[in-house]
């Protein structure tokens, strides 16, 4: 959602940002921009194209100073004047990563002031407040300085200005920004990936921080005006983990990825003999003794790995567990238990919902927070007391996958260290679940291996435009897990029931028409899942059902049955996520679509 890049050097800095922009696309935009300053002269070019067309209009732009952005539209439609970088009086450059909640009372007073909007949105009222304080006499650093401390809301920003060839500005409270160093040039991104080309050596900003950077050096400003050192680290992401290689789509191969994905998550349990607390911070022993329930925050499809973890820690570990939609709890009045232990899961560490849901939990009293996330500089890790980071490497389709089955893992992991230290595992289920373990990534490429069958089914949808997805028990939050990926990358309209939820409405929907997608483990609720089935084929409901080996539902008339090669117990869920990735994956091939991009939506969502 928005990117950011920006460099200040002694060469032409327009193929970094443009090369920036590129591998800042996965985050979902609209409209792409950038603004370079050259011989006291500010040169702009926005598209409301991709980024390959701002590179067609940039042919003839270059400078060793510039800022350039990805927007995903908040304020304003997508259109050329809404595109960042926003100028004011063609002397001050802005762009902008986040949402300012006064901006109309700005726009109000710089308007009596004699400014002249040209767009929509909330950013270019940043570009007018700089400049008027600018305007004033203050340096570039400290007219910014002023005019943060004017805004309410969330931004990460780069500034420039064309009579300050020698200075690039930036910003962050609430969006995510950092610093690349590179030896005499500097750089900023919103996240590590777009830089890699140039430096790995990266500064991660904090809450609050203002920065300038020159070509000798930057100078970091907390949020209370000190001068302070953040440390450079190097960062581990390699190009290749960002590169396509041979896959079609990144979708494809983070799919793909997900044996060693989960192998990596799960490395430094699988060769160790026993579960230790530790494994979530040094504090977690202490932390889980006190604790007596868990409270889950997160969203989307991080919060259908919450609604699975659920069923493990309330069955396992037998402790009370609650899933909340994150931007739900933040504006819920709940009762707060200080007793319980705030989970957020996210892929990415910086979906504003999860955030705030975050903040507004310990704001209730809540001390006990723990992250599952996949970003370890993020601000979710940040902000909680414990963390286990799953190592999926990073994710660039927006369509979650890989993600997902790490965090599952993570999950169970939680379950098992609560169970054990509750009494209610025995040395002997430990290794058991151990083993478990370390056979999942091998039992994963296993059912990756049904990758051409279920290209083969996928054609069965691609005129379709409905969809059921069933499921039971901890099964029921793939279904939606599988619905989610279906609507999200195919766009075809899709709901997840729970199995006997069918006959209490949704069975209305069911004619011939309906394709009804069922998940069928080996379980205690195999049976009772069977009846349900058969109320849909009544209907003449037409069944793909993706079944344990041993469940004996057999290829019929109106019955497609894809087989699922073991069944893999309480790790079940993490196994039938896979067809259904690989399914909506081939269904959107089918229809088209723009499957790492799909419309509207943004990787990561960093405003509300
Ligand atoms: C998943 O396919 C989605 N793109 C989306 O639901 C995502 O899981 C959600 O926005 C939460 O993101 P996070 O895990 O980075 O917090």
């Amino acid at each position: 959602m928005c990117g950011i890049v920006g460099a200040i050097a002694q060469r032409n800095v327009v193929p970094i940002l443009l090369e920036g922009l590129q591998r800042l696309e996965y985050r979902g935009y609209d409209s792409a921009g950038l603004a370079v300053v050259k011989e006291g002269q500010l040169q702009c070019v926005r598209s409301t194209g991709r980024v390959a067309d701002l590179r067609e209009r940039s042919a003839a732009t270059e400078g060793p100073l510039g800022i350039a952005h990805t927007r995903w539209a908040t304020h304003g439609v997508p259109s050329e004047r809404n595109a960042h970088p926003h100028l004011s009086n063609d002397r001050i450059a802005v762009v902008h990563n986040g949402i300012i909640e006064n901006y109309e009372e700005l726009r109000a007073s710089l308007t009596v002031a004699g400014y002249v909007f040209t767009s929509d949105t909330d950013t270019e009222v940043i570009a007018h407040l700089i400049h008027s304080h600018y305007a004033q006499g203050l340096s570039l650093l400290a007219a910014t300085q002023v005019s943060l401390s004017e805004l309410v809301g969330a931004y990460a920003i780069g500034v420039v200005a064309c009579d300050e060839p020698d200075r690039l500005i930036c910003a962050r409270r609430g969006s995510p920004l950092l610093l690349g160093v590179g030896i005499g040039e500097y750089f900023i991104a919103s996240d590590v990936s777009a830089l890699l080309p140039v430096t790995r050596q990266v500064v991660y900003l904090e809450e609050g921080d203002v920065v300038e950077l020159k070509r000798d050096g930057y100078r970091i400003f907390d949020a209370g005006g000190a001068q302070i050192e953040r440390p450079v680290q190097t960062s581990e992401l390699s190009n290749e983990s960002v590169e396509l290689g041979a896959y079609r789509h990144y979708m494809q191969k983070e799919i793909h990825e997900q044996p060693q994905a989960l192998a990596n998550t799960l490395e430094s349990v699988c060769n160790s003999q026993s579960l230790v607390p530790g494994i979530f911070g040094a504090e977690a022993a202490a932390t889980f003794a006190d604790i007596d329930s868990i409270l889950i925050l997160a969203c989307g499809t991080s919060n259908h790995a919450g609604q699975v973890a659920r069923y493990w820690l309330e069955e396992l570990a037998g402790i009370p567990c609650r899933v909340e939609v994150a931007s739900e709890y933040r504006y819920r009045v709940s009762v707060p238990n200080p007793k319980a232990l705030v989970v957020v899961i996210s892929q990415s560490g910086e979906t504003a919902d999860t955030q705030a849901a975050l903040n507004h939990a310990k704001a209730q009293g809540h001390v006990h927070t723990l992250a599952i996330c996949n970003v370890p500089e993020s601000a979710l890790v940040r902000l909680s007391k414990l963390r286990l980071l799953t190592r999926a490497g990073p994710e660039i389709g927006v369509a979650s996958t890989k993600a997902f089955t790490t965090q599952l893992a993570a999950l169970f992991l939680l379950t098992l260290v609560l169970a054990k230290q509750r009494g209610r595992l025995t040395e002997q289920q430990e290794s058991q679940y151990l083993h478990e373990l370390r056979h999942l990534p091998s039992a994963v490429q296993k059912v990756l291996d049904l990758e051409p069958q279920i290209a083969k089914l996928a054609e069965r949808f691609a005129d379709k435009h409905n969809a059921l997805f069933l499921g039971r028990g901890m099964h029921f939050p793939i279904a939606l897990e599988g619905a989610l990926k279906l609507k999200e990358i195919s766009y075809i309209h899709a709901e997840a029931y729970p199995a006997g939820e069918l006959k209490h409405g949704p069975l209305a929907l069911v004619d011939k028409d309906m394709p009804v997608i069922s998940v069928a483990p080996n379980d205690a609720l195999l049976e009772k899942l069977k009846s349900n089935l058969q109320e849909v084929r009544a209907r003449g409901g037409e069944l793909y059902v993706f079944a344990d080996a041993d469940t004996h539902i057999r290829e019929a008339d109106g019955i497609h049955v894809m087989q699922m090669p073991e069944h893999a117990g309480y790790l079940s869920p993490i196994l039938h996520t896979i067809p259904l990735q690989l399914l909506a994956y081939y269904v959107a091939l089918q229809k088209g679509t723009d499957v790492d991009k799909p419309r509207n939506l943004a990787k990561s969502v960093t405003v509300e």
